[in-house]
């Protein structure tokens, strides 16, 4: 028997996923590392934590599934997208990594879009420069820190960081590229355009696979570390997003993913590349060759709820400790005493400000309508119908694009509870079904080693062997028609707010000066 490893470079931690060639899991382990925001708006890894956890993860790993490293027939990477792994001539790591969630850099991105051209990069790039994408780090490096920019040799997304450490290959694939704000999306490689206008040496960023693609293989040296065997083949695999997708079986179009893990993420296959006209959402190449995807994502999903938890629920955490029930599992307990819209109470989810539908680093988090009738189990079912109504947002932006939804597969942390899984399905009118495998971006990662690896034939074939839908839960008809009016109430709140949060973000602002 084989047996593939998927590895997922998260923002918590990293997570080894072995499965076997039939798609059974037999192992896992995660390692867990601190994310630092030394500053407001600032979101900082530590490399060597990933490295480090990586090596932890496989290792016990392959003791759990009680294997060999010479029985891994092929190893897939998956990871945090966008964040910047700057690294110097000897591949030393300049200064802790930039992440996806880091929100310091808007002036940058304004200097890109004016410096490209706004036509041009959405023409290149199929997006617009966002905050958390890896282009605008680079040049905050060049401006804030001139002195580490000078150092700089090699650019490298969370993932490639890891695969340098396995493999001594500088290599990225598609799908992760795609949120650099540096790939070609519609032709699949760096856009030299936006290189020479930028002025980026394009030496500085790696050698760019399709996803299923071998990359490289394991050293010695990371053999070693790990338990793998020397030459062990590593494919490109994906960015947290699209190998979560291939885990979820969205490959071809009509099926669309809805997840909530830290972010929250509405996902549908596309044949050829189709953009938002607003562009609301991002368009990337998909995991799949030659394939894209669309997406809409939302930064602070499950992040609210578990801000929500650490800051608002002290005695979930305590009882959870005492009876081993999750605090998660007691906190929706409590959410399912209040009623569908919360009695007037709405939550907008923008704690780390906001990508899709509002690419807005200055949008905050908001309880609209407290009364003295409201107490946490308003608040929690509040918290779990507004994360709800902006991924309606994200669903409808994509259903207007023209892209057909005939199933919804829901996945995630947020698909484990069944209210939350029932609030989704009422709020947007589609049932969200689970599946078979509930094993996150690890596992699409793992699928894609096995094609990389020659057991299967094809994304969609290792797909198709491996992944069935579970459960699909019924619309209630009246609760999607009070959603209905709450979505409005909700979508109307953001756009009355929207001055009042860029003056709360200048008088913080001015606070700290
Ligand atoms: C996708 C995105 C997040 C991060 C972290 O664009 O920003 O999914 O990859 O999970």
């Amino acid at each position: 028997m084989s047996y593939l490893l998927g590895i997922d470079v998260g923002t918590t931690g990293t997570r080894a996923l072995i499965i076997d060639e039939r798609g059974a899991p037999v192992g896992s382990h995660a390692t867990d590392y601190p994310l630092s925001t030394p500053r407001p708006n600032w979101a900082e890894q530590d490399p060597h934590h990933w490295w480090d956890a990586t090596v932890a993860s496989v290792r016990t790993a392959l003791a759990v599934a009680g294997i060999g490293g010479d029985a891994i027939a092929g190893v897939g990477l998956s990871g945090q997208m966008h964040g910047s792994v700057f690294l110097d001539e000897a591949d030393e790591v300049i200064r802790p990594a930039l992440l996806w969630c880091d929100q310091r850099t808007a002036r940058q991105c304004a200097w890109i879009t004016e410096t490209v051209g706004a036509d041009d990069v959405v023409g290149e790039t199929l997006n617009p420069v966002l905050t958390g994408f890896q282009a605008p780090k680079i040049i905050w490096l060049r401006d804030e820190e001139p002195e580490n920019y000078s150092r700089l040799r090699r650019v490298l997304l969370p993932k490639d960081y890891v695969r340098l450490r396995l493999t001594g290959e500088y290599a990225t694939e598609v799908s992760d590229a795609s949120g650099t704000s540096l790939l070609n999306v519609p032709r699949r490689r760096w856009s030299s355009l936006m290189l020479e206008r930028l002025e980026l040496p394009e030496e500085w960023l790696p050698a760019v696979y399709e996803s299923q693609e071998v990359s490289g293989a394991i050293t010695a040296r990371a053999a070693a570390l790990t338990g793998l065997a020397e030459g062990t083949p590593v494919v490109g695999g994906g960015g947290d997003q699209a190998a979560g997708a291939v885990g979820n079986g969205i490959v071809r179009t009509g099926v669309v993913s809805v997840s909530t893990g830290t972010s929250g993420v509405v996902f549908a296959h596309l044949d050829e590349p189709v953009v938002d006209e607003q562009l609301r959402t991002h368009t990337f190449c998909h995991a799949v060759p030659g394939k894209w995807h669309v997406m809409g994502v939302m930064l602070s999903a499950g992040g609210s709820l578990r801000w929500m938890r650490d800051e608002l629920c002290p005695a979930e955490i305590e009882v959870a400790a005492q009876t081993g029930v999750d605090a998660y599992e007691l906190m929706t307990a409590e959410a399912a005493h209040a009623p569908v819209g919360s009695e007037g109470l709405v939550f907008l989810p923008y704690l780390t400000g906001e990508r899709t539908p509002y690419p807005n680093p200055n949008a905050r988090g908001v309880f609209f309508g407290l009364s003295l009738r409201h107490g946490r189990p308003h608040m929690i079912r509040a918290l779990l119908e507004g994360v709800a109504y902006g991924l309606r947002d994200s669903l409808q932006i994509i259903e207007a694009m023209g892209v057909e939804i005939t199933q919804v597969r829901a996945s995630g942390g947020g698909a484990r509870s069944p209210l939350w899984r029932q609030i989704q399905t009422d709020v947007t009118g589609h049932p969200h079904s689970t599946i078979n495998v509930d094993e996150g971006p690890a596992y699409g990662a793992a699928l894609l080693a096995g094609v990389g690896a020659g057991l299967y034939g094809s994304v969609v074939e290792a797909c198709g062997a491996t992944i069935r839908t579970v459960d699909t839960p019924t619309v209630d008809e009246t609760a999607h028609r009070l959603y209905a009016g709450y979505h409005r109430l909700y979508q109307q709140l953001y756009r009355q707010l929207e001055g009042s949060f860029d003056a709360a973000a200048e008088l913080v602002a001015a606070g700290e000066a």
